[in-house]
């Protein structure tokens, strides 16, 4: 089932529902996948099978060689030998490097919604019992792991080397600004990467949450 020369980036999906959040990073995530080029796969998995069934058809229009949804979980994936597994966990004790591409062809990660503080939900996945890597302190949404597991294992940049925006303010409206409490990639121009459609979702939860408050 893997690619025979790209990495494999694996997100399991833990949320109940597939929200517009979740729905936009794994569309960063296929789109970034795809677009590298470099014979990766990115897997969705642990999909209840309804939610398989009836995913938003922005995600499945990215279905395809370098995208896989499926209800299987990354342990019944078939040719996943579990000795090149590595699980992305804040909590691992050792730090990501450029040389764990040597070691490890899978990524895992939790398709959780970034929480404050961070409940560590990642913890239900240290049951496979795969090598864990950290990507130092902080928590990043779950498309940034994926993007800077990328950088690091691809690119073979180190994880000091990769500009980071952390807890970037993001102005809503000429009056309201929001601090999102996570750590992103600066693109070329300073700015934190984030998914298409993220920003104006951003202000349209806080406009939705201004109008519940009246
Ligand atoms: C939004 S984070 C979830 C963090 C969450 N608060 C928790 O309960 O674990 C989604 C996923 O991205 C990966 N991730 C995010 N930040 C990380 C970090 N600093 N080190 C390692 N993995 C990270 C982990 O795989 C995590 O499950």
């Amino acid at each position: 089932m893997s690619a025979a020369t790209g990495k494999n980036y694996v997100v399991e999906h833990m949320e109940p529902e597939m929200g517009a959040w979740s729905t936009l990073e794994y569309i960063a995530i296929a789109s970034e996948t795809a677009a590298a080029g470099r014979g990766s796969v990115f897997y969705l998995t642990s999909l209840q099978a309804s939610l398989a069934a009836d995913l938003p058809a922005t995600l499945t229009e990215k279905l395809g060689e370098s995208f896989v949804a499926t209800t299987k979980d990354v342990e019944t994936l078939s040719g996943v030998p579990k000795h090149r597994v590595c699980l992305l966990d804040p909590q691992a004790e050792k730090t990501l490097a450029p040389e764990d591409g040597d070691v490890f062809d899978w990524f895992v990660f939790g398709g959780i919604l970034g929480d404050d503080p961070p409940r560590d939900r990642t913890a239900e996945l240290r049951k496979y019992g795969y090598t864990g890597r950290n990507l130092q302190k902080l928590q990043m949404t779950t498309d940034t792991a994926v993007r800077v597991t990328r950088i690091v294992i691809e690119e073979k940049k180190k994880l000091d080397e990769i500009p980071y925006a952390d807890y970037p303010t993001l102005q809503i409206n000429k009056n309201e600004s929001t601090e999102m409490p996570f750590r992103y990639v600066k693109d070329d121009k300073g700015t934190p990467i984030m998914p298409d459609g993220m920003m104006e979702l951003i202000k349209l939860d806080a406009d939705k949450s201004l109008e519940d408050m009246f």
